[in-house]
């Protein structure tokens, strides 16, 4: 699968579970606009068998190199971002993956037994970015519990393999000036906004600016019933110039508070 048609499927398969992302990227076209992608993110755990660096396999074969890493200390995380060598409007792909170690015991035990649970037979590692869940049916019980500490550890249960969020490159957008009037627009069409660390999350001093809609939910089948849970979230990015070129990596702090746009609230 060459770059394009796998991007082509990763925003099949994310637009299909995140409803809003299409809606929005519809609204930006009827209004003139093209919607480039800026960047796209993935979640994972530490495993051998599923860590970032398998799960950057597919874009790796596909011309991308390692650029630069990330810490989340407070977040339990670490993160790598990719570019395209030669191609120059590839989005940038930002993979994050769960420090286990950091975790409870109880919940590293949980954590190992799930991917006990999983069938890495029919992945391979440039299939799996897309592959979903690869483990069982998932309790609603344990997602609760996942969730009381880590709501990332919660999502990727039940979310599995899959785009957390596609980004719009905001500077391409044509009847658009900045971030503040996307947000605007955003909410005036009906969509809520991420305000955790507020709705920019970025200064033009760190060169940029983001920020996010909340996640959708969807319903998932869990071996207790049916809940609903959130899904992925579309996100915005706003880039400035360093040294005559726009910038190209991401702040810790502001993609710190971007995670929580999949926050749960338990009714
Ligand atoms: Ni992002």
């Amino acid at each position: 699968m060459d770059n394009i048609q796998l991007l082509k499927k990763l925003w099949n398969d994310y637009s299909q579970r995140t409803p809003s992302a299409q809606k929005v990227k519809d609204l930006f076209e009827s209004e003139g606009n093209h919607v480039a992608n800026d960047h796209i993110a993935f979640r994972t755990f530490d495993d051998d068998k599923i860590n970032i660096d398998v799960l950057a396999t597919a874009f790796t074969k596909n011309g991308y190199v390692f650029k630069a890493d990330y810490h989340f200390k407070k977040k339990k995380l670490y993160a790598k971002h990719f570019e395209h060598k030669t191609d120059k409007n590839a989005p940038l792909i930002f993979i994050s993956q769960l420090i286990t170690r950091a975790l409870s015991s109880e919940l590293q035990n949980a954590i190992k037994s799930i991917l006990n649970t999983a069938d890495f037979s029919t992945v391979t590692p440039e299939s799996l970015i897309y592959s979903g869940r690869l483990w069982d049916k998932p309790s609603y019980a344990l997602y609760l519990k996942l969730l009381a500490e880590s709501e990332y550890a919660a999502w990727l249960y039940v979310n599995g393999f899959c785009p957390n969020h596609f980004t719009v490159n905001v500077n391409k957008l044509s009847t658009f000036n900045n971030l503040q009037d996307v947000n605007s627009f955003l909410k005036t069409n009906g969509f809520k906004m991420n305000t955790s660390g507020g709705e920019i999350k970025g200064t033009p001093n760190q060169f940029l600016e983001q920020s996010s809609i909340l996640a959708d939910k969807i319903s998932i089948e869990f071996q207790e019933g049916i809940y609903n849970i959130t899904s992925c979230y579309y996100e915005f990015a706003y880039r400035y110039k360093i040294g005559g070129k726009l910038f190209k990596g991401f702040i810790a702090d502001s993609a710190d508070k971007i995670f929580e746009s999949t926050d749960m609230v338990l009714n």
